[in-house]
């Protein structure tokens, strides 16, 4: 991203450039990390940019929001307004993402528990996305595996990431794309991915629950294995599973279905990406042409 990157933003009802946008410090989500957020992918259409699952990405944030006792600040309508406005005034010719917080709020003083009669703060803003080129896709990314030593709402989309922060710089200083974690010699999923195996033709994935984020390519992937004939178990994973995969490859917004040719310097299977990633990438980009069309429909 360059120096002068500085989209125009949205903090609390205000647009106005990022440079300029301000929270006070006692700001629930500063102090206590108290507040939830949401990656939707946007992709570059010619009529301008997309989102992607948009209705699954809203419904996962005002899961997020219930499950932390956060009143939703917006309807369906609008969050959806407010995104095609965040869309239009960061017009660009590229993918992106739009990034979703909504804190807490505001408290006067410190205190652990809610403070009464606060307002959430809500912030957005829309920041350009290269998505893994052709060329590490053929060739497969590495990952290294890792203790998961996170708290056991995962399932939440929280900004009190630290754990996943933790992960990701594992990944970065061992020269690896993703953080695969293990809990008690379970696969989880990745610092901010899902993971999923494959063993003889099969596909599978960790079981959705507290122990994981449900990624919104979750159930769409469970779709796309359905659609290609690929038989598919949501299930405890163990270690001795994941080491011993013919396939594994991770999800998420930014990454789409990215396959794991190297697992802690080891080759995964043959060393290279598999069929059932190859079928499940050429599924996703078939969805995502759907989708997008219909949303170009719509628009008109
Ligand atoms: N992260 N698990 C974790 C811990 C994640 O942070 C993410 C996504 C996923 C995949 O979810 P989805 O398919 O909805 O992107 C799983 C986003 C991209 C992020 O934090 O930037």
């Amino acid at each position: 991203m360059s120096d002068d990157f500085d989209p125009t933003v949205y903090l609390n009802g205000v647009w106005g450039p990022l440079s300029e946008a301000r929270i006070p410090v006692l700001d629930r989500g500063f102090i206590f990390g108290d507040g939830v957020y949401e990656v939707v992918p946007l992709y570059a259409t010619p009529d301008g940019r997309a989102p992607f699952r948009l209705t699954q990405h809203l419904a996962r944030l005002t899961r997020s929001l219930g499950k932390i006792r956060i009143d939703n600040p917006f309807d369906d309508a609008g969050w959806r307004a407010l995104i095609a406005r965040a869309i239009e005034t960061n017009h660009g010719d590229g993918d992106a993402l739009v990034y979703i917080q909504v804190t807490r709020g505001v408290a006067k003083r410190r205190g652990h528990a809610f403070p009464a009669g606060i307002e959430p703060t809500v912030f957005m803003m829309v920041n350009p996305l290269t998505f893994p080129s052709a060329e590490s896709r053929e060739q497969g990314a590495r990952a290294v595996t890792a203790e998961d030593k996170r708290w056991l709402h995962c399932d939440i989309k929280s900004v009190s990431l630290l754990g996943n922060v933790l992960m990701a710089q594992h990944a970065a200083e061992n020269d690896a794309l993703e953080t695969i974690q293990l809990r008690d010699g379970l696969l989880t999923e990745g610092s901010s991915s899902n993971v999923w195996i494959v063993k003889g033709g099969r596909l599978l994935g960790a079981p959705r629950g507290p122990r994981i984020l449900e990624g919104i390519r979750y159930a769409l992937i469970e779709e796309l294995a359905a659609e290609a004939g690929i038989p598919f178990e949501e299930r405890d994973i163990t270690e001795a599973e994941l080491r011993d995969a013919d396939e594994i490859m991770i999800s998420s917004a930014t990454k789409e279905v990215m396959p794991i040719t190297l697992l802690d310097g080891e080759p995964v299977g043959a060393g290279r990406p598999g069929p059932v990633y190859a079928a499940l990438y050429d599924a996703y980009q078939r969805a995502k042409a759907r989708e997008l069309s219909e949303w170009a429909a719509r628009a008109k």
